[in-house]
């Protein structure tokens, strides 16, 4: 099939190789034409295991092309996925300016029928704003081109966004049930065919219960989190260990094991702004969401965990202290610093007056990118970073070593060295990776969440 993706970053990139990969001809579209520029030199924007195999394989297959063409764009493909970005807007709502900038291109140069999917993640009614845009610009041009708008909400993982999409646990598409979105509910199975193969995955609803599903996906997982982080903050006071209490619930197969991982907050693209728009979409209607609200407040307050626990633990003499941080991206297996816990602390640490060594496998370059922005009214405080160049590296006379992304290179460390190189072995642990008993047998302060009870403090 003819596929167009509008929006080339996480979603729309891995969306676009992975259809090329299943045969699709696919075009991708973005107004940025630094990434453009990048792909089709032959590199990758961004850090995704996979994709740079699948991005290159059909590139050379000549099934997957990159440009800034929109007339070229909107020509070329059947199926019109709208992958763009939906920031939140100052009040917490999704800003839903790209998406309708998008439709309004697509308005503007369409012929005959598409069917138009909003694969970004948008509030409920969205698909109807999207249908007006483009109903008002095919207006302005008297064209009687026709089209149907669907919702198929994305549901992948950064990090492991080519094996989500490859291997969906579910397919979510809504669509109407007018001619137009009949005729749109055929064009989108026959896409979707190939992942149906051995049992059906695919759960066809109406447009807004589409949308709405994805948010209830994000906020319900967002709420787990929260959930566990306020447990272990109190197993820290009661004395138990929120590692057993994890097994413990998560054998249950109502609670089951994922998402239950206590850490110093989540981030990223998606739960942070989707929690938010959610509750801005429940205030539109009159409905104040308590459980999502305290979900978001417990979040930001656990973002300051470790930067609290520090300055506790240096009675908040933090000025002349120097410090380590391991994992600066918002999980593993990404560049991606969006909303990341990593930036909290640094903030913390730096305005208490300490410097601070970071090393992250990949994102680097990214957390330069941000920290800049971050410090943008304190730009002195940027000299105050040193960007390591190993995990080992970035430990040499701190005073003590503070983890926040669970990157698998940091799960064995060379403990002799890493006592050798900090200058007392204190190790603050955002996410858990250490044996808090094992920790005391080497002799090392440490400090995890939810497991004071293991450790002598
Ligand atoms: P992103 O910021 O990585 O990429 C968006 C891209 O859209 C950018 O490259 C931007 O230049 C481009 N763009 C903006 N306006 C455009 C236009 N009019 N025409 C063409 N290109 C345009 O965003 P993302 O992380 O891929 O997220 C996209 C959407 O998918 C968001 O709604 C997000 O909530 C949702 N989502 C993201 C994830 C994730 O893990 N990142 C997962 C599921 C859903
Ligand atoms: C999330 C959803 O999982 C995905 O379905 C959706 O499409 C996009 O948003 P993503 O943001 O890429 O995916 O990462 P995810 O693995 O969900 O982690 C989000 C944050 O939660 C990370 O900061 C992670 O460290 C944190 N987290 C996750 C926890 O703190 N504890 C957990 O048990 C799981």
């Amino acid at each position: 099939m003819k596929i167009t993706i509008i929006g080339t970053g996480y979603v729309g990139l891995v969306t676009g190789a992975c259809l090329a990969e299943l045969g699709n001809d696919v075009f991708c579209l973005d107004v940025d034409k630094s990434k453009i520029d990048i792909l089709n030199n032959g590199g990758i924007p961004i850090h995704e295991p996979g994709l740079e195999e699948i991005v290159a394989r059909n590139r050379a297959a000549g099934r997957i092309r990159f440009s800034t063409d929109i007339e070229a764009s909107v020509a070329h493909g059947d199926v019109q996925f709208i992958a763009v970005g939906t920031p939140p807007d100052e009040d917490g709502s999704a800003d839903l300016k790209y998406v309708l900038a998008a439709a309004r291109n697509i308005g503007q140069y369409m012929t005959g029928f598409k069917v138009v999917v909003d694969k970004s993640t948008v509030p409920v009614g969205t698909a109807d704003r999207v249908s007006a845009a483009l109903r008002e610009e095919l207006t302005a041009r008297q064209s009687h081109a026709d089209f149907s708008v669907v919702s198929n909400p994305e549901f992948l993982k950064e990090g492991a966004a080519v094996e989500d999409f490859m291997r969906p646990d579910r397919i979510v598409i809504g669509c109407d049930s007018s001619a137009q979105g009949d005729k749109a509910r055929s064009m989108m199975k026959k896409l979707y065919a190939p992942f149906n193969r051995n049992h059906e995955r695919t759960f066809w609803m109406d447009v807004r219960s589409a949308e709405f599903t994805k948010y209830a996906a994000n906020a319900m997982l967002a709420t787990r989190i929260s959930f566990m982080n306020e447990l272990a903050n109190l197993a820290d006071h009661v004395g138990a260990d929120i590692e057993a209490v994890r097994h413990g619930i998560g054998s249950d197969p109502r609670i089951g094991h994922s998402f239950l991982y206590a850490g110093c907050g989540y981030g990223g693209s998606c739960f942070p702004k989707d929690v938010q728009a959610l509750e801005r979409t429940a205030q539109d209607y009159g409905l104040n969401l308590l459980i999502l609200n305290a979900v978001e407040a417990v979040n930001a307050r656990q973002k300051q965990i470790l930067g609290n626990k520090i300055l506790k633990r240096f009675d908040n003499k933090l000025v002349g202290k120097h410090f380590a941080i391991w994992g600066l991206a918002f999980k593993p297996n990404t560049d991606d610093m969006r909303a990341a816990s990593s930036r909290v602390l640094l903030g913390e640490l730096l305005r208490s007056g300490a410097t601070v060594a970071v090393y992250d496998p990949v994102s680097m370059a990214e957390a330069r990118r941000v920290f800049e922005l971050d410090f943008y009214d304190a730009p002195e405080l940027l000299d105050a970073i040193r960007y390591a160049s190993s995990p080992m590296d970035a430990l040499d006379q701190a005073d003590a070593l503070a983890i926040v992304t669970e990157w698998k290179a940091f799960r064995s460390p060379d403990f002799d060295q890493l006592k050798a190189r900090l200058k007392q072995p204190v190790i603050f642990d955002g996410r858990n990776l250490f044996d808090p008993t094992v920790m005391n047998e080497l002799g090392i302060e440490y400090h995890g969440i939810g497991r004071s009870v293991l450790t002598h403090q």
